[in-house]
């Protein structure tokens, strides 16, 4: 399932470059942004940074502020996109309290 979406979105991606961004992973709400987050600039400026989720709900809400067109519902997929494709990832596996593993 996984597999097979990363190919699909893959083979969509080389389908639709000319107007596709490569630095924005598939996912709800990625059109979204798209449409709404082009209005002043590149959206691909997103992928520059990497926030946590209070960081992108702050992004969001200052852009919405300077004139970002969207409902409530519409900045809220945005800033669950934003969270899950740009925020600093955890460390997978938590460091054990004896030494790193090999
Ligand atoms: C009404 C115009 C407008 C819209 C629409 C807009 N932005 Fe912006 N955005 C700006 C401006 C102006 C800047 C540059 C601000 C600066 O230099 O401090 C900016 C900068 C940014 C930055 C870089 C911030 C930084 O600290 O450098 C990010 C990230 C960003 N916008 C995200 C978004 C997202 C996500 C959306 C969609 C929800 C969005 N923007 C929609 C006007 C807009």
């Amino acid at each position: 399932m996984i597999i097979a979406g990363v190919a699909a979105a893959t083979q969509v991606g080389a389908a639709t470059s000319s107007t596709d961004h490569p630095a924005l992973p598939p996912g709800p709400g990625r059109d979204t942004l798209l449409r709404v987050c082009s209005a002043c600039h590149d959206p691909d400026i997103v992928a520059h940074q990497s926030l946590d989720a209070q960081g992108w709900k702050d992004t969001v809400n200052t852009m919405a502020d300077r004139g970002a067109t969207a409902t409530d519902a519409e900045l809220g997929q945005i800033t669950d996109y934003l969270i899950k494709s740009f925020s600093p990832q955890p460390p997978p596996d938590p460091a054990p309290l004896g030494g790193q593993k090999k």
